[in-house]
């Protein structure tokens, strides 16, 4: 497909998109609770929470609330020599639901983990027994500025800086579905790897607690992942959890690192953060870790930042979705019983395969020719056919999956799944 590039806006520059083979976007001029309301008045279903960050539904009017007074009170202030109220409460709240005492703010995901490396790599210098390994995992997505490329998958998005980043040792992804009857072996041959690059030194183990997101809705058991932790303790190595995606309810849990029972040492959040409002990242770190970056010495001072660290109204938005989800736990809890039946129904399409489920998150693989993963045709395909039938569904190629806001009601997600049957039968 080529397209009339004059009908693009010849002032916009939009991410991870050719515009040669895409169609012009939409304008969207509102949005309510799922849906997403078009300047021409047509209304489409936020299936996937607009880039996975619309945690209780679009323009939720208690967090507007929370904003349009902050932005009365206080929008703005420099974060050194200074604090401000709304910070101080988002940081003893996170800091209480995750047993991790101190928290780095920063403005998105990427940020969040470029800062975790960057406190995992410095700690071990600052503790005197400097280590530069950092482990990561096949089909690993930790966002876009340069430490989170290297850390995440090489492939066609990262090709043209590969020489640039710096090296990280890898392994395989032991990822599993419904009916998956290779697992064991999986798990087993990733954890001898994973205990091989250990022998190296090694300053952290990064990884997507229970679901690569970008890899694919790629599901691990929690079991390896507590397997996995107990090589990173025998290895005195640091656990970086990236719950950008995952936290705040997305995998059933407020983290996924709760659900699967594992202790990190740092964890890098963002996304349904502010209920996602405002792009804003925190990486929170164990008090043992900040100590390290206590001294007289200079070299011992974590020397980063952002100007809009701690944005007050980014921490107003943030304080007020955490009331949302601390108010009703079960729009999160419950979510998987909601899905379930639907994705069952269509578990045995004969275009489907590896259907699977997380708490709010389910996906399945098309059966199709073609190339594997990401640049399979298929994903803009689908995602066309989905959008003239009303529904916002983006799949990662040949990975369809749904990942909708809290609030979507029955009707709206039953939608969601008769449009994917629809297209399933006419594939
Ligand atoms: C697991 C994970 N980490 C990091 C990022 C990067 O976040 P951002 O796009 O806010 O920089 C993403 C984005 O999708 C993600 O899914």
């Amino acid at each position: 497909m080529v397209q009339d590039l004059k009908q693009w806006n010849p002032h916009l520059w939009p991410p991870f998109t050719q515009i040669q083979s895409s169609s012009p976007p939409a304008t969207v001029k509102e949005a309510e609770g799922a849906l997403l309301v078009t300047e021409n008045g047509n209304k489409i279903i936020d299936a996937i929470s607009s880039w996975w960050v619309t945690l209780h539904g679009h323009a939720n009017p208690y967090i507007a609330a929370a904003i349009h007074k902050q932005a009365h009170e206080l929008e703005q202030v420099i974060f050194a020599d200074f604090t401000h109220p709304q910070a101080e409460r988002l940081a003893s709240r996170l800091s209480k639901l995750t047993g991790l005492e101190r928290l780095f703010f920063s403005d998105n995901g990427s940020t969040a983990v470029e800062v975790a490396i960057k406190i995992a790599c410095q700690f071990w210098q600052n503790r005197g027994v400097p280590k530069y390994q950092i482990i990561a995992f096949e089909g690993a997505y930790h966002g876009d500025t340069f430490g989170a490329m290297a850390v995440g998958e090489r492939n066609l998005f990262n090709a043209p800086f590969e020489k640039m980043l710096f090296p990280v040792a890898r392994l395989r992804w032991p990822s599993t579905w419904w009916g998956d009857d290779q697992i064991e072996a999986k798990e087993k041959a990733a954890l001898i790897e994973l205990k091989k690059l250990l022998e190296t030194p090694t300053a952290a183990v990064i990884l997507e607690p229970l679901l690569q997101g970008a890899g694919g809705m790629a599901m691990v058991r929690p079991s390896f992942l507590r397997a996995v932790e107990t090589l990173i303790r025998q290895a005195n190595t640091l656990m970086i959890t990236d719950e950008v995606l995952t936290g705040f309810g997305r995998c059933g849990e407020l983290f996924a690192y709760l659900k699967a029972k594992i202790k990190p040492d740092l964890i890098a959040i963002s996304k349904g953060l502010t209920g996602g409002f405002l792009p804003m990242g925190v990486t929170l770190a164990r008090e043992e870790i900040f100590q390290a970056f206590i001294g007289e010495e200079p070299k011992l001072t974590f020397w980063h930042g952002h100007s809009f660290t701690a944005n007050p109204l980014g921490c107003a938005a943030a304080n007020a979705s955490l009331d949302l989800l601390e108010n009703n736990p079960e729009a999160y809890v419950n979510f998987e019983s909601r899905h379930l039946n639907h994705l069952k129904a269509i578990a045995h399409h004969a275009k489907v395969s590896k259907p699977r489920l997380i708490g709010t998150i389910a996906a399945f693989n098309i059966k199709i020719k073609g190339k594997k993963g990401y640049l399979n045709s298929i994903g803009k395909k689908f995602k066309e056919m989905a959008l003239e039938r009303g529904v916002l569904i983006r799949p990662l190629g040949d990975v369809v999956y749904l990942l909708p806001p809290l609030c979507i009601d029955d009707t709206q997600l039953e939608k969601c799944y008769s449009v994917i049957t629809e297209i399933l039968n006419e594939l």
